[in-house]
């Protein structure tokens, strides 16, 4: 009966929360993974096929160019879930970044700490194909569909770097505070404004170009409804990026955003970093406006034992 049980089981695939190989790594503490390639079902390669394909249109028509050229560099089978080894073999080369296998969520500390070693924590379930237009959860379609084609542009990734650089500068700043009380309190707004920062850009940033607004948002970039109400709906609010703003602005995850922030280049965006992290040691990250998104135990917690280290 445990033979007949464990091929069940194994049937599941890895689709995401439904996969034994991704509950057993959660359950043993494993953060980093490897990618368990013959798990797949041909239920996860239809998914990703039919994902990838409708995606096609909407990346030509809406999508910044550095991130169309990254698709091509990366040559990804539109068929088959990819192997990361694959990806890494393309993407390495052109800017030393790779894509490396994780069981769930990375706590914030560690997520940006990953980005300052050229690693990008990703994950390699895929959604169900019944779901394919929403689910609340990362999966490796938007992880290296969405994310990792902006990976091989240089200048890109190097602001993906900064942002790594601005988490050791939070938790050196904090390591200096000795009341307990008033370094949690520090953390947790510059974690917001470190989390709000990297949502309007990284996730759902909008780049004015030759050609008009252009998508390089990877929240955006792997969502095949929002892609285009982003650029073509008359209700959202599209405005210049203001540091200022952005770190004192809310957002939701559950539905589409209705404000998106616009940047003139990869150059202003790495520059804003630059920009983020000055304000950070001059304070003014410290009281920014309360409300989403909260900061969880788990990310707290890495910021803390970072900073105990340093
Ligand atoms: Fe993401």
């Amino acid at each position: 009966m445990a033979g007949v049980e464990t091929e069940r089981e194994s049937n599941r695939g890895l689709t995401t929360t439904k996969a034994p190989f991704i509950e057993q790594a959660q359950s043993e503490g494993r953060l980093y993974i490897h990618q368990p390639y013959e798990l797949y079902t041909e239920a996860n390669h239809e998914a990703w096929r039919r994902l990838f394909n409708r995606m096609g249109d909407r990346w030509r028509r809406y999508a910044n160019p550095r991130f169309l050229q990254g698709i091509d560099n990366l040559c990804l089978d539109p068929d088959r879930v990819p192997r990361l080894d694959d990806v890494n073999r393309f993407l390495s080369p052109l800017t030393g970044f790779k894509a490396k296998p994780v069981s769930g969520y990375v706590p914030s500390f560690l997520f940006f700490d990953c980005l300052r070693n050229r690693e990008f924590p990703t994950t390699i379930t895929i959604r169900d194909g019944a779901t394919l237009d929403y689910l609340p959860e990362p999966d490796i379609f938007h992880d290296i569909a969405g994310h990792v084609p902006m990976h091989t542009d240089r200048a890109f990734a190097g602001t993906l770097v900064r942002f790594g650089d601005c988490a050791h500068t939070a938790a050196e700043i904090v390591a200096g505070i000795t009341d307990e009380q008033e370094k949690i309190r520090r953390v947790s707004s510059i974690f917001q404004a470190l989390a709000r920062f990297f949502w309007f850009t990284i996730e759902f940033g909008l780049m004015r170009g030759e050609e008009g607004l252009k998508v390089y948002g990877s929240g955006l970039l792997s969502s095949h409804g929002e892609i285009a109400h982003a650029i073509d709906s008359p209700t959202v609010q599209r405005y210049p990026i203001r540091l200022e703003w952005v770190i004192n602005q809310y957002f939701e995850i559950d539905h589409y955003q209705p404000l998106l922030f616009v940047v003139d280049s990869f150059d202003h965006l790495f520059d804003l970093v630059t920009e983020l992290e000055q304000w950070m040691r001059q304070g003014r990250l410290d009281n920014v406006s309360p409300g989403e998104p909260a900061i969880s135990e788990p990310d707290l917690r890495s910021f803390l034992e970072a900073s105990a280290g340093m």
